[in-house]
């Protein structure tokens, strides 16, 4: 069980940003979700799944795009409220030390990028960040972003922003002129399959976190399920964090 800190604040154009604490929860790494029922006893029954977007001394930050009934609901609360939350669940991104790293997020699929960047510049690692959006509205957070990671690229899909165009085009570019130790991406399905074509020559790891759609969020339903050359995995609880090259991404149902 969590209780919200805060009331919900607008972070940009259909997305919130909810402060939680909960009784008792060990420290996420960056990558984890918590898994949230948004209304007791009537629909939506299922939990909703959340990347946490920053943490520090118990208390979690996630962003929530208003997108349906659920999301809509967790916008009506009010600080105090009781949150039916578990978690951490799910494995984590890998942490370097040191080196470079390559962060490219795409829309909401930015929020488990912020505080994965935040604890590697903590381990002295420099990260170039792209942030993709599709609009200037829809962008949240964004000194926070600029003012944490060691270089920060912009790109909205309308120009209305940095760079016109895909986030994955600033990736490329990155890409040619530098050498990365590993890369992390996050955001829509078509864009973390670009990303991780794009970074085919690139000798770094290439890991992305899966948001295709969750039923259970705990390994019982097999709603997740991605196919790998090795057999199948269950998102929920195999990840949400991947290794992108070994993704079937034909095999992946739904995303943000
Ligand atoms: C591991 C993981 C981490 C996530 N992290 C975040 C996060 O940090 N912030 C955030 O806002 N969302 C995140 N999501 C997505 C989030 O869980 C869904 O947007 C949410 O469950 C929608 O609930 P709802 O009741 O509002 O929408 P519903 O009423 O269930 O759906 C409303 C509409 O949105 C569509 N929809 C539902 N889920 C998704 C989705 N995942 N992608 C695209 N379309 C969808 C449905 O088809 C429907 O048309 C994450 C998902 C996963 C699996
Ligand atoms: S969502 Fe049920 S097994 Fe993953």
């Amino acid at each position: 069980m969590a209780r919200l800190i805060d009331n919900p604040l607008t972070v940009a154009k259909d997305h919130i940003l909810l402060r939680l604490r909960f009784d008792d929860a060990p420290a996420p790494s960056p990558g984890q979700f918590i898994n949230i029922r948004t209304a007791a006893f009537t629909d939506p029954l299922v939990r909703r799944p959340f990347s946490i977007f920053d943490y520090w001394e118990g208390t979690f930050e996630i962003v929530v795009r208003l997108i349906g009934r659920g999301t809509r609901l967790l916008g009506e609360m009010r600080a105090g409220a009781e949150v039916d939350a578990l978690g951490p669940l799910g494995n984590g991104f890998t942490l370097i030390e040191g080196g470079r790293a390559l962060l490219v997020g795409g829309g909401v699929g930015n929020a488990p990028l912020f505080y994965l960047a935040r604890e590697l510049e903590r381990r002295g690692t420099v990260t170039d960040y792209v942030y993709g959006a599709r609009s200037t509205d829809l962008i949240y957070q964004r000194e926070r972003f600029a003012s944490t990671v060691s270089r920060f690229h912009l790109s909205t899909d309308d120009g209305s922003e940095g760079r016109r165009g895909y986030c994955t085009e600033i990736g490329r570019e990155l890409l040619k002129r530098g050498v990365y130790d590993r890369i992390y991406v996050c955001g829509p399905t078509p864009m973390m399959e670009g990303m991780v074509r794009i970074a085919s020559e690139s000798p770094a790891p290439v890991e992305v976190s899966m948001e295709n759609y969750f039923g259970c969020g705990i390994g019982l339903c097999s709603g997740c399920t991605v196919e790998t050359p090795s057999g199948l995995r269950r998102a929920c609880v195999d990840g949400p964090v991947m290794d992108g090259r070994e993704i079937l991404w034909d095999s992946v149902s739904g995303g943000r």
